[in-house]
């Protein structure tokens, strides 16, 4: 039986620095921008990794999620950067060397600032851009790979499309994403669409983050259908699958065809194509609660993470129990954590997750592993550096890391799993 993953996640835009080829980074600079603040030089991972990954090793991990971010990789259509690749192999290997998995993704949110120029994530050739991309990963890069997630949070778009009809009818809703929204009539968003025209020649861009159509669904399918499938025929060994962001649905009230109708949007639509892959990445950070007109806002009865939704770390298990009943291929918790001051509510909140995680495996769950999100504190997208998910903090002035508890915490939970299976 292969080890136990266990470890953190990070993505390339909220580490690293710099991301300057990308929409995100273009984004953030518009005049009118919703991004709380530019991700700038970011926690520079990008330089400072062997620190990062130094401290993730000692306290007993063994296992590392990261982006190799495509906007770096490829800045003009077709272009291929090699000191990026060379970088990236640099990683690769500094991982192996420290005994870490690397599971790597190849789009956590941020594209390159072309590919949103011509059409985004809603023109259909995007997938096979994507399948480009992906190629050239496994064949410079697949020789230091095992576990590669394609896109991360394929189902994002949808739900952001949901929160705006939600918020739009009246009903609460959220994401579990740093988004910051502006009223669709807004000055600010009269503004921005001048702004957007301007950068990306569109008035609505289609970036990953958008609020996204079927036809747009569709077209983040193919594009991990096709990434696969040139992955696979270039090393059919390849761990592949995608990760989707997945909520405990709890219905209430007469709630019970809505909160079922949610569910299969965020995920049972999709069981055709994740049934051919190798595994899948289950990221899920809270539940929520549906009546009979839609989502509710918490009741009072539980505390609010920095983000404004639950503390609810039975949500994970409850998850894992539903995806697992519905699909058999091996599941891989590609992110779950919470967004905290208070480094011992991080701690229980870990605790009561992974206790939840260890009663599926002892039922035979087929569980690959656990990643916390997140490795450092970070630039959680339009919130900015407002969020600490981190097991380590970061003084931005310095880029001075200090370890958190619950990091050691986390390193220590390993025993729990080991000799299982
Ligand atoms: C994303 C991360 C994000 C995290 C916390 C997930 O949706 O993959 O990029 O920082 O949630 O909000």
């Amino acid at each position: 039986m292969t080890k136990f993953l266990l470890g953190a996640a990070t993505s390339a835009h909220q580490v690293e620095g710099n991301n300057d080829r990308s929409d995100t980074w273009a984004a953030e600079h518009l005049p009118h921008t919703t991004f709380a603040e530019p991700s700038g030089q970011a926690l520079d991972h990008y330089h400072l990794y062997k620190e990062d990954l130094k401290l993730l090793k000692q306290a007993g991990l063994n296992a590392y999620r990261f982006t190799i971010e495509w906007a770096r990789l490829e800045p003009a259509q077709g272009q291929i950067d090699q000191g990026e690749l060379a970088h990236y192999r640099e990683k690769l290997t500094y991982c192996h060397e420290l005994g870490l998995t690397p599971i790597v993704t190849l789009h956590h949110f941020s594209s390159p600032k072309w590919v949103i120029e011509q059409g985004g994530w809603e023109n259909p050739a995007v997938a096979d851009w994507f399948a480009a991309y992906a190629s050239l990963i496994v064949t410079e890069l697949g020789d230091q790979l095992s576990y590669i997630c394609t896109i991360n949070e394929a189902n994002m778009g949808l739900q952001l499309a949901d929160m705006i009809a939600e918020r739009l009818k009246g009903t609460a809703s959220s994401v579990q994403v740093g988004i910051n929204t502006v009223s669709r009539f807004s000055e600010q968003m009269l503004l921005l669409r001048k702004d957007y025209q301007a950068a990306f020649g569109a008035e609505t861009p289609a970036f990953f983050l958008s609020p996204r159509t079927e036809k747009g669904d569709t077209i983040i399918m193919q594009a991990h259908i096709k990434a696969r499938r040139a992955i696979k025929s270039l090393r059919p060994d390849m761990q592949v699958g995608l990760t989707l962001s997945l909520h405990d649905f709890q219905a209430s009230l007469g709630g019970e065809t809505l909160a079922e109708q949610a569910w299969d949007k965020e995920f049972s639509h999709y069981l055709p194509v994740l049934e051919e892959d190798d595994f899948l990445g289950v990221q899920n950070y809270t539940r929520k609660v549906v009546n009979s007109q839609g989502t509710m806002s918490p009741s009072g009865d539980l505390p609010l993470t920095q983000m404004g939704y639950e503390v609810y770390p039975q949500a994970l298990e409850h998850v894992l129990r539903r995806v697992a009943s519905q699909l058999s291929i091996p599941l891989l918790v590609t992110e779950n954590g919470i967004a905290t001051a208070d480094d011992e509510q991080r701690i229980s909140f870990i605790d009561q997750a992974l206790t939840g995680l260890a009663r599926c495996r002892e039922d035979g769950l087929p569980i690959l592993g656990y990643l916390y999100w997140s490795l450092l504190d970070n630039f959680e997208w339009q919130k900015g550096y407002s969020m600490t998910f981190g097991l380590i903090a970061v003084d931005r002035q310095t880029q001075e890391r200090q370890v958190k508890l619950s990091l050691s915490y986390l390193g220590q939970q390993l025993e729990r799993f080991k000799n299982k299976h």
